[in-house]
């Protein structure tokens, strides 16, 4: 059968989307960073799956890769997302575009072409005011990059476009597990804290992205760019989602509110807002996972260290509200980009 070769393997995503495929019975050739906390997850993935470690920035690397595994379709996942992007911009260009043209150059050499399915994100439609955008993100909703992240996804898309390939472009929204415990990093907690809090956002379970873009690889969407969102019950305002994730983890309470945004001003929100998946869902078939069945499940897994977390949350709230972006300004809304500036970099394109 034909084999699936995943890049950004061992990440949010790829981890999901391997499993996916592996269960499914599909041939599948995980690849990520030689690093050692990839080599102690990949011990513990199915023995069916095959392992092999590139760095996606060396052209001939990726040569030797694709040429070896001969992949009938490649899912492109491994790059440098926020808010880890605004501290290696360097770096994230060479992963996120670069490295993108080399996979494609690498696929179109193949006797046989491989399938292209590209991870974006609706980053690339920029900032949305919900107080003056008029429907939801469509396919068709121009791109208009408000940060260096959606620039890299846009110049990304423009490259697989042009690839000459069988390509599928899945743009992703807020993408959520039950098992959240790694990825909360102070990093990830200060960025949440800095959106303007009644922004929208469409979250969806990473278990469900990793259906789709297995379903990518063979279903008829070739030349389609879809997008990925999860059912109604996802249709989210920025305030109500960690704090019912930290619930869900016993930390109920634990933490502090964040600003709104401005009304009056189209550019000082963040690239986050519903979407409609329609298309994606009658092509994919991918949504299975409610936000509140997400909860239930996240409070089950999450099993005696809840009281664990019940407990310091008060501790916790103080702590973060002393570390909160807008902490000791007098600002009434949030400001996203120039608060993104001041504690990394100039996320501007
Ligand atoms: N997580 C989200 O909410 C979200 C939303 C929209 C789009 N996306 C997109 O989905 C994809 C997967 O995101 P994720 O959340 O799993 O990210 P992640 O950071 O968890 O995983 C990215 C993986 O890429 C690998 N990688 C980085 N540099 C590499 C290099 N030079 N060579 C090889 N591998 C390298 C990393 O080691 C990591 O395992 C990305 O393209 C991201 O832009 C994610």
């Amino acid at each position: 059968m034909d084999t699936v070769l995943v890049t950004g393997a061992f990440g949010l995503v790829g981890s999901a989307t391997v499993r996916r495929l592996a269960a499914d019975g599909r041939p599948v050739v995980a690849t990520d960073l030689d690093t050692p906390a990839n080599r102690k997850a990949a011990a513990d993935l199915p023995v069916a799956v095959q392992v092999r470690y590139a760095d996606l920035t060396d052209a001939a690397a990726v040569d030797d890769l694709v040429s070896t595994v001969k992949p009938a379709a490649i899912i492109h996942l491994a790059a440098v997302i926020p808010p880890f992007i605004y501290m290696h911009r360097e770096l994230a260009r060479k992963v996120n575009v670069e490295a993108t043209g080399h996979l494609l150059a690498a696929a179109a050499h193949q006797p046989e072409p491989s399938r292209f399915v590209q991870a974006s994100s609706i980053a690339v439609y920029g900032s949305r005011n919900p107080h003056t955008v008029s429907g939801v993100l469509t396919a068709d909703t121009p791109t208009n990059p408000a940060d260096v992240y959606g620039d890299h996804k846009v110049q990304a898309e423009l490259l697989v476009r042009g690839s000459g390939l069988d390509w599928v472009i899945l743009r992703l929204g807020g993408v959520m597990t039950v098992d959240p415990g790694s990825y909360m990093k102070l990093d990830n907690l200060y960025l949440e804290q800095l959106l303007p809090a009644d922004g929208r956002l469409q979250t969806v379970d990473v278990r469900d992205v990793a259906s789709a873009f297995a379903a990518a690889t063979i279903a008829p969407v070739v030349g389609e760019t879809l997008l990925i969102g999860g059912d109604d019950s996802h249709r989210q305002i920025q305030r109500d989602v960690a704090p019912a994730m930290a619930a869900a983890l016993g930390l109920v309470n634990g933490l502090p509110a964040g600003l709104p945004g401005n009304p009056d001003d189209n550019e000082d929100w963040f690239n986050t807002d519903w979407m409609d998946s329609s298309r994606a869902q009658e092509a994919l078939g991918f949504q299975h996972h409610s936000w509140p069945d997400m909860l239930v499940e996240t409070a089950a897994r999450a099993g005696v260290t809840r009281f664990l977390l019940r407990a310091v949350a008060p501790l916790a709230r103080v702590v973060l509200q002393l570390r909160a972006p807008y902490y000791r300004t007098d600002n009434k809304f949030a400001d996203p980009w120039r608060a993104i500036g001041d504690k990394w970099s100039d996320p501007r394109p």
